[in-house]
C-alpha cells in the first residue's frame, strides 16, 4: 500500500529506527539546525537518521527535519524499494505517470486562516545557519502554474520570512518556477504560488527532479506513487494541492514587487551572496487539524537536500539516457551524496561498444545535465563505492587521452564560490569528463581464482575471524578471477 501521507511515511521510518522522536525542548530558532547538522557533519551515512521534534519552545507544532533524506535507506523506504532499485523505481516512475486527481476537500484544509489572520508568524519557520542568516526561512516544495498552459510546476526555492504575511523567494532567473512566475506578471497580473508542507513522500521527491520545462512533476510523483495524487483547489487561488499535506500556505506575486533576499548558509559549504528576489504577500494558511512542520536540511553538505537530490536524479538521468538518447549501454548511474544533487559529480557505469563511447557518453549526460563533473566506468564497476570508482580511475584512465574539458557551458549558480571572480561577478562555468573505462584488455585479475577464495571463507571461519558481508566491490572482482 502506497503511504497516504507524511504521517504513514515516518511511522514507518521510526519503526524501521530511521527517524528519532526528541521529546527534549528545542528551540527552532537555533537547536533544530544546529542538532541537524551534527548529525550530517559527524555520522556516517549508515547511522544517519531524521529528527522529529515533539516539544518545540513557544508552539504546539512538531518540527521534522532529515527524514526523507537522512540517507540512500530513508529514500528507499520513501519509494518502497530497496536501495539499489531506487534508479529502476524512478525510471518506470517517469514511464509510466499518473494525472493527479481533484477532489473536493483535504485534510490540509481542516483549518483555514485567510487575510490578517494567516500569519506567518504561526509557524515553527527555522533559522537554518544561527548566527549567520539574515532570517528564518521555508525549504519545502512550492507550486506554481504557467499562465498561458496551465501546466504546474514543482520545485524547492529557499522562501525567506519577510513580515508575518510576506516572504522573498529564491527563485532565479532560469528556474522553471520563476518562468511561470514570468507568465502573469509581463501580462501585468498577480501570480499565484503556494507552499506544501509535509505531504506523500513520493510528491516531496518528484518535485526535486530535473524534469524539463512543462513536465509536471505531480504526474511523475502519481508514477512514484503508482496511483494519481489526490488534490485541492486553494482557498484563495487556482492552484491545487495536495490534499493529504500537513499545511499549506497560499500567496501571490504582484509584478515588479522585488526584495532583498540573503545572506545564507548554501549547499557549497558558503555563505551564499545578497540579491534581488521576487516577493510574495501571504493570502492564506490552511492546515490539518494538530499539523506536523517539515523543513529540509540543506547548506553545508552533506546534508538532506544533497541525499535526495542526488539520488532522484540518478534515476532521472538513466531513463533519459536510455529511452530518450536511446544509448542501452548505459547501465547505472550514481551522484555523489556529497554536493548539491545534479550540481557535483556523477558516475556512469557502461558497456563500451566502441571506441570513444565512454566519452560520447560522458560528454552526453554533461551536455543535459548540470553535472559539472561525470567519470565514465565499465560495469564491472560498482559505481556506489569511492575506493572501486577510484581504482577504475587509477587503472584504466589516463589524464591526457581520456579526459574532456567542456568549457564556457553556463550553470546559473552563483551559489558555486568557484564561480566567482574577487568582485562577486559570475564566470562561466565548465564541465570535466573522465573515461575511465578499458581501452584495452588488460588481462586477468590479480587475485586467485574465485572457486578457491570461496574455499578460504572456511578457513577464515575456522581460524575464529570476524565474519563479513562480502562487499559488491569484491564480488564484482571475484566474477572476473
Ligand atoms: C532543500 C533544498 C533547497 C533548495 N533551494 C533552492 C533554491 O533556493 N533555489 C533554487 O533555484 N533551487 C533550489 N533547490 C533545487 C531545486 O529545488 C531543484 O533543482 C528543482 O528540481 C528545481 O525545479 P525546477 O527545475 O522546476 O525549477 C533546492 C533543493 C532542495 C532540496
Amino acid at each position: 500500500m502506497p503511504y497516504r501521507d507524511m504521517r504513514d511515511y515516518l511511522a514507518v521510518l521510526e519503526q524501521q529506527n530511521l527517524l528519532k522522536r526528541i521529546t527534549h525542548g528545542v528551540d527552532h530558532n537555533w537547536e533544530v539546525a544546529c542538532l541537524a547538522k551534527w548529525m550530517y557533519q559527524a555520522l556516517p551515512v549508515e547511522e544517519r537518521f531524521g529528527f522529529y521534534f515533539q516539544n518545540v519552545k513557544g508552539t504546539k507544532i512538531p518540527v521534522v527535519t532529515g527524514a526523507l533524506g537522512g540517507s540512500p535507506k530513508s529514500v528507499a523506504v520513501a519509494l518502497q524499494c530497496e536501495v539499489p532499485e531506487i534508479n529502476v523505481k524512478v525510471s518506470n516512475a517517469l514511464r509510466h505517470t499518473h494525472k493527479p486527481k481533484l477532489v473536493n476537500s483535504g485534510v490540509c484544509q481542516e483549518v483555514v486562516f485567510t487575510g490578517q489572520q494567516a500569519r506567518l508568524d504561526s509557524l515553527p519557520i527555522v533559522t537554518w545557519t544561527p548566527g549567520k542568516d539574515k532570517a528564518p526561512y521555508l525549504t519545502t516544495i512550492v507550486v506554481t502554474r504557467d499562465h498561458d498552459t496551465e501546466i504546474p510546476n514543482m520545485g524547492v526555492y529557499r522562501t525567506m520570512v519577510g513580515g508575518p504575511r510576506s516572504v522573498v523567494i529564491n527563485l532565479r532567473r532560469g528556474r522553471q518556477g520563476f518562468r511561470n512566475v514570468k507568465t502573469w506578471t509581463d501580462k501585468g497580473k498577480t501570480a499565484p504560488i503556494a507552499w506544501v508542507i509535509a505531504t506523500e513522500p513520493a510528491i516531496h521527491l518528484a518535485t526535486v527532479a530535473n524534469l524539463p520545462y512543462g513536465k509536471d512533476e505531480m504526474e511523475f510523483a502519481g508514477g512514484l506513487k503508482g496511483e494519481p495524487i489526490d488534490l485541492v483547489r486553494c482557498k484563495t487561488n487556482d492552484l491545487h494541492v495536495p490534499a493529504m499535506a500537513e499545511i499549506i500556505i497560499e500567496g501571490e506575486i504582484a509584478p515588479g514587487d522585488v526584495d532583498t533576499e540573503g545572506p545564507f548558509g548554501e549547499f557549497a559549504g558558503y555563505m551564499g551572496p545578497v540579491d534581488k528576489r521576487p516577493m510574495a504577500k501571504i493570502t492564506a494558511i490552511t492546515h490539518r487539524r494538530d499539523p506536523i512542520f517539515y523543513g529540509y536540511t540543506s547548506q553545508m553538505p552533506p546534508s538532506e537536500s544533497t541525499t535526495i537530490q542526488s539520488l532522484v536524479n540518478a534515476g532521472v538521468i538513466l531513463q533519459m539516457m536510455r529511452d530518450k538518447i536511446g544509448d542501452q549501454a548505459v547501465h547505472d548511474v550514481w551522484i555523489d551524496l556529497t554536493f548539491g544533487g545534479m550540481l557535483g559529480h556523477g558516475v556512469v557505469a557502461i558497456t563500451p561498444q566502441f571506441p570513444g563511447h565512454g566519452k560520447r557518453v560522458g560528454r552526453t549526460i554533461a551536455d543535459i545535465t548540470s553535472l559539472k563533473r561525470v567519470t565514465v566506468v565499465d560495469a564491472d564497476i560498482d559505481i556506489r563505492d569511492p575506493t572501486h570508482v577510484d581504482w577504475a580511475i587509477n587503472s584504466r584512465f589516463s589524464p591526457q587521452r581520456d579526459t574532456v574539458v567542456i568549457d564556457d557551458c553556463h550553470v546559473s549558480i552563483e551559489t558555486d564560490p568557484s564561480l566567482r571572480d574577487a568582485r562577486g561577478n559570475v564566470m562561466p562555468g565548465s564541465k570535466l569528463v573522465l573515461d575511465a573505462t578499458e581501452k584495452i584488455d588488460s588481462g586477468p585479475f590479480s587475485l586467485p581464482p574465485k572457486d578457491m577464495m570461496m574455499k578460504a571463507l572456511d578457513v577464515w571461519k575456522d581460524c575464529g575471524l570476524a565474519e563479513f558481508k562480502i562487499p559488491k566491490r569484491a564480488k564484482l572482482r571475484l566474477e572476473k578471477s
